[in-house]
């Protein structure tokens, strides 16, 4: 079959890092797809500009109608942001019947009721998961994982920069300009931080995130109560601590009896819910649907890689829809029937992790040395040990707690046969795995 042949308008960070993913991952990509996806051009607004290597692949052009008027291209992926002229160029590629993936939330939130009324009178797709959460499905996990629910409210850290800054308040004791200045240096703030700091990015995050939860039309900016993070002072910060909450940016939406409530602002959160966790450039949103009740969706909200992750996996939605046979536009097991591997599973004694063990011993001379042999004898390399005192009836049988290193399962479970064996361990051997999730 023909590659799906995409155009992309801009190649900034979130450009560059589709690019990346796109030929990284270009054999499990066309797995799932059943067609090759290529990127054969680009525009960007300075040709002379020195690019990185990987835009070395796609034509480029300073003119965007290299890529609208060009009829090799399927998909057109507009990554420039900005209100005017990416609507624009996205109203002109649906005029032509091109699909379009777009990380803009700025232009979805603004133009979004006009843009997605063109794109259904001319039958093609607008596709937007990377304009909200960054790498974080959201927009997919409420529009089909969660389609049986009536969604009853959202509240989210959606804005990476913002809960950049008031983490590094916290956690530094610094202040809003020190933690901006180098949210800059390390390139998580922008050089204009104004939409990002106001509470505008977050606004327009938020209207979309409304529609569709509720399906209601994408609202307008300036009916939106918001309120940035700029006036909040370290003292509060610490003040907000020391009465057991933390500060966090936070985007609400909720349906009442009264209709929908959205609103963007720094709250106290109670240090025990799960949003007062999310620290750094990380994003969360908490939901409640009426059957699933609270699910919490977290991961990285902006960067090149993680926005790229959200365009390539609407790029792979479009491209799937492209490939013509209705009844397999998403295959059951995500990969096409013909395209799956034999990648070996692991065996389980051949699972690594590291491990918890709690056992009771005697508590005389040698003891520990013999049951350390035996962590020795099967390479497993101790991280701590502690020895508790005795708590039951016998005063001679104290609990030992061992911490190893991560070590294949069949050499812990030989290791603590032995130990289970030995004449002073007393009972069984209590083993937890330590995993970290990753
Ligand atoms: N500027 C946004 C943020 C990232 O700081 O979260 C892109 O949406």
């Amino acid at each position: 079959m023909k590659p799906v042949r995409i155009g992309i308008l801009g190649l900034g960070t979130v450009g560059c890092g589709t690019l990346t993913v796109l030929s990284r991952n270009a054999q499990e990509i066309s797995r799932r797809v059943g067609r090759r996806i290529e990127v054969t051009r680009a525009v960007v607004k300075n040709i002379d500009k020195p690019r990185p290597s990987i835009t070395d692949s796609a034509a480029i052009s300073e003119d965007p109608h290299f890529v609208l008027d060009s009829p090799d291209i399927d998909i057109v992926v507009e990554l420039i942001g900005g209100v005017n002229s990416a609507y624009d160029y996205v109203k002109y590629a649906l005029d032509n019947g091109k699909h379009v993936v777009t990380a803009n939330k700025e232009l979805l939130a603004v133009r979004g009721n006009e843009l997605f009324q063109v794109a259904q009178d001319k039958s093609v797709v607008i596709a937007f998961e990377a304009a909200v959460g960054g790498g974080i499905s959201i927009i997919k996990a409420i529009r089909e994982g969660l389609a049986g629910n009536r969604i009853e409210s959202l509240a989210g850290i959606i804005n990476g920069t913002s809960n950049y800054i008031l983490s590094g308040m916290k956690e530094h004791s610094s202040s809003f300009d020190e933690v901006l200045s180098q949210a800059q240096q390390l390139g998580y703030a922008e050089a204009d931080p104004t939409f990002d700091v106001k509470g505008i990015d977050a606004v327009h995050k938020l209207i979309i995130l409304a529609s569709i939860a509720y399906g209601v039309p994408l609202q307008r900016v300036e009916d939106i109560f918001c309120e940035g993070i700029t006036q909040i002072s370290i003292d509060d910060i610490e003040y907000a601590e020391q009465l057991g909450y933390s500060i966090k940016p936070l985007a609400i939406t909720r349906r009442g009896l009264d209709g929908v409530e959205m609103r963007v602002h720094p709250a106290l959160i109670p240090q025990s819910n799960m949003l007062a966790n999310v620290n750094g450039v990380m994003n969360a949103i908490l939901l409640k649907g009426d059957a699933v009740g609270k699910t919490l969706f977290y991961g990285a909200g902006a960067g090149a890689e993680p926005t790229a992750s959200a365009v390539v996996a609407d790029i792979v939605d479009v491209a799937r829809v492209l490939t013509g046979d209705p009844d397999n536009r998403v295959p059951h097991l995500a990969f096409q029937p013909n395209a799956l591997s034999d990648l070996p599973i692991v065996s389980k004694g051949k699972m690594i992790a590291a491990n918890y063990l709690r056992l009771h011993a005697v508590n005389r001379a040698g003891v520990l040395a013999d049951i350390t042999k035996i962590f020795g004898d099967y390479g497993i390399s101790i991280e701590s040990i502690l020895q508790k005192s005795s708590s039951g009836s016998r005063e001679d049988i104290v609990p030992i707690v061992i911490l190893t290193q991560p070590t294949a399962e069949e050499n812990m479970q030989s290791a603590q046969q032995q130990l289970e064996n030995l004449d002073p361990v007393v009972g069984s051997i209590m083993r937890i795995r330590i995993e970290n999730g990753s």
